[in-house]
């Protein structure tokens, strides 16, 4: 590889000579930079303006071989199969008594149309990046290439490059960069821990989740066997599957036979036997704890030893899953979310018994399907919903208190957000939060919640599925189209509490929901649910549509500073429409505040 700086520096050499295959990329970019040490000013003229504003732009890698066919270019003097050594030794024999030696910087860098052409490129890069300045100022940075001496261009680099050191967003790139690579590193887990071979894989249970489960494993090259309880059950999830697959061929996405060749992979079963040669069992049945016994006790009786018993739980107790079988430490959570063959993250389960091996080859096996694996404690909820479920009850109240769901939404998008907690809400039915809020209820009977989401159900609108949810659905569309009904519903019930509606800003709206996230993240990090800080961050920048450029809820806060975070809540604790108790700050967050320090 030559990327970054290693590209730059062989940039500054006489002569160049690379091996076929070398990947090579100013990934700068990604980092929320533009390439430091010369890289805008002497890429431009050694392989000309445009290739070398797609590859600054970009930052993806583009193989030697590609760059040595760009017509006039000098980047490469050679391009070789094979070892470069003694071609180079060859070459240098050959210049050794050229004089003066050539240099990139005594090259011109020109383009036929400059002016329509710098133009267009701001065009696009506005249209694709709106939330980074680094893509606009390498724009910048080639187009001096052309219009300054090597010199001034340098200089020029040079100050983009340390203005955009101190963004925030570079700082956002920076430690998701980090983050994500954080995240496998598991304390009391060695990174040479032996792991079980996974050659075949076993998903229970064929509806939304199963399918999408299934399916990450086929695109691995992994065989697959789907068990579920009625062959009209097996019939639907593989047509779904198949769907699936089709949609992407005919998107170009798919070659067709990748597609049969995947296909060919999969089988189905109504007989546990069926499963007993596979590696890896992951179950997504019914969320229901009985069921969930059923299915694994049986998996105790039929499954080979060694192998791992996984579930896809998203609210229940794992180690409690576990104890319904012989061999608990075998048994570990896959928290996949939904759609499972595309939403990036992996919450990795760690049950109390789970074997250190088991979640050694889970984090690999998660890896290997391209998941963001993120180990989680046992909670209600794990990492990301448990968080969410705050998130959402301040929402709620920020309806009683005056806002309207729209309002909401598009405070939270405006801050960078996929979608608001309302749009989030009709997407993944409201119906489970209705579930999750009856059983909270009875086991913590203090905890306030806004009854509008309740009401919102008990009118039958789930969601997008149900045609009406926050919003209303047009047939075959997701458009969300404000509801008069649900606004007329949220009014009346606020004149029932005896609430006079008031006008909350959106500064407000999105501080409030943010430091819901914030303060809920510092509890579980320091309950040590999470491992750590930024992989807090990683659940929700992978899962949950957190905006990229502010890094994550944590990075956000720290961003913010914590102190001030900690002064906005106590206003927050104020507000006798709110809950006091809910702005308690965690005691993480509490002491890293009056010490003056960060979560990460
Ligand atoms: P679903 O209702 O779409 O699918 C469940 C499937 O399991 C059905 O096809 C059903 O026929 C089958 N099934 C039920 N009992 C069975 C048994 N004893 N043996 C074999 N098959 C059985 O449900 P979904 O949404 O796929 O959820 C499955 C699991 O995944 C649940 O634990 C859920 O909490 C979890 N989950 C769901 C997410 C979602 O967004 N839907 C996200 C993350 C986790």
């Amino acid at each position: 590889v030559a990327m970054g700086g290693g590209l730059e520096l062989a940039l500054g050499c006489h002569y160049r000579i690379a091996a076929k295959g070398t990947n090579v990329a100013l990934p700068e970019v990604k980092l929320g930079l533009v390439p430091g040490a010369g890289g805008t000013q002497r890429l431009p003229r050694a392989l000309g303006v445009e290739a070398a504003l797609n590859i600054i732009v970009s930052g993806e890698p583009v193989k030697a071989e590609v760059l040595a066919q760009v017509p006039g270019q000098k980047l490469f003097d050679q391009v070789v199969e094979g070892d470069v050594l003694p071609v180079a030794i060859a070459l240098a024999d050959r210049v050794a008594s050229v004089r003066p030696l050539p240099r990139v910087r005594d090259l011109p860098a020109s383009h036929p149309n400059p002016d329509a052409f710098f133009q267009f490129a701001r065009n696009t890069v506005k249209a694709m990046a709106k939330n980074f300045p680094a893509p606009a100022r390498c724009v910048d940075c080639v187009e001096q290439s052309m219009k300054s001496s090597f010199q001034d261009g340098m200089r020029y680099e040079r100050e983009a490059f340390m203005a955009l050191m101190f963004t925030p967003e570079s700082r956002a790139l920076r430690h998701a960069f980090f983050a994500e690579r954080a995240t496998s590193k598991i304390p009391d887990v060695p990174a040479d821990t032996p792991l079980r071979p996974i050659a075949r894989v076993a998903v229970i249970g064929a509806g939304t989740m199963g399918g999408g489960i299934a399916m990450n494993f086929l695109n691995a090259g992994l065989p697959v066997v789907v068990l579920e309880q009625k062959q009209e059950a097996l019939d639907r999830g593989v047509a779904t599957i198949r769907k699936n697959y089709e949609a992407q061929v005919k998107k170009g996405k798919l070659k067709e036979d990748k597609y049969q060749q995947r296909m060919a992979l999969l089988t189905t079963t109504l007989a546990y036997a069926d499963l007993k040669d596979a590696d890896i069992v992951i179950e997504a049945v019914f969320e229901e704890i009985g069921v969930k016994e059923a299915v694994f006790r049986t998996l105790d009786e039929v499954m080979k030893p060694g192998a791992i018993l996984a579930s896809n739980t998203s609210t229940l107790d794992v180690d409690r899953i576990a104890s319904f079988t012989k061999r608990p430490h075998d048994v570990i959570g896959t928290h996949f979310f939904s759609p499972a063959n595309v939403m990036k993250l992996l919450e990795v389960v760690r049950g109390k018994a789970t074997a250190k091996d088991v979640l050694a080859t889970v984090m690999d096996l998660g890896r290997k399907i391209r998941k963001t694996c993120v180990v989680s404690g046992v909670c209600d909820g794990f990492i990301g919903n448990r968080m969410i479920e705050q998130y959402s009850r301040q929402a709620g109240f920020l309806l009683e208190e005056g806002c309207t769901p729209a309002q909401v939404d598009r405070a939270m998008e405006k801050f960078g957000f996929a979608m608001g907690p309302f749009r989030m809400g009709d997407l993944a039915g409201n119906d489970i939060g209705w579930a999750i809020r009856k059983r909270r209820y009875v086991e913590k009977p203090g905890m306030r919640y806004s009854k509008t989401a309740d009401l919102l159900c008990e009118m039958g609108r789930y969601g997008q599925k149900t045609g009406s949810g926050w919003y209303d659905y047009q047939p075959g569309k997701r458009d969300a189209i404000p509801s008069a009904a649900v606004v007329k519903m949220i009014d009346d019930h606020r004149l029932a509490l005896g609430i006079t509606p008031r006008r909350i800003t959106d500064d407000e709206i999105v501080h409030r929901l943010v430091y819901s996230l914030v303060n809920e993240g510092a509890k579980i990090v320091e309950e040590g649910i999470a491992l750590r800080a930024s992989d807090v961050d990683m659940v929700y920048l992978t899962g949950y549509g957190f905006p990229l450029f502010r890094g994550g809820p944590m990075c956000y806060a720290d961003t913010i500073g914590l102190f001030n975070v900690v002064q906005a809540m106590k206003r927050f604790a104020a507000n006798p429409l709110d809950d006091a108790s809910f702005w308690e700050p965690a005691p993480l967050l509490a002491r890293l505040a009056a010490e003056g320090g960060t979560f990460s």
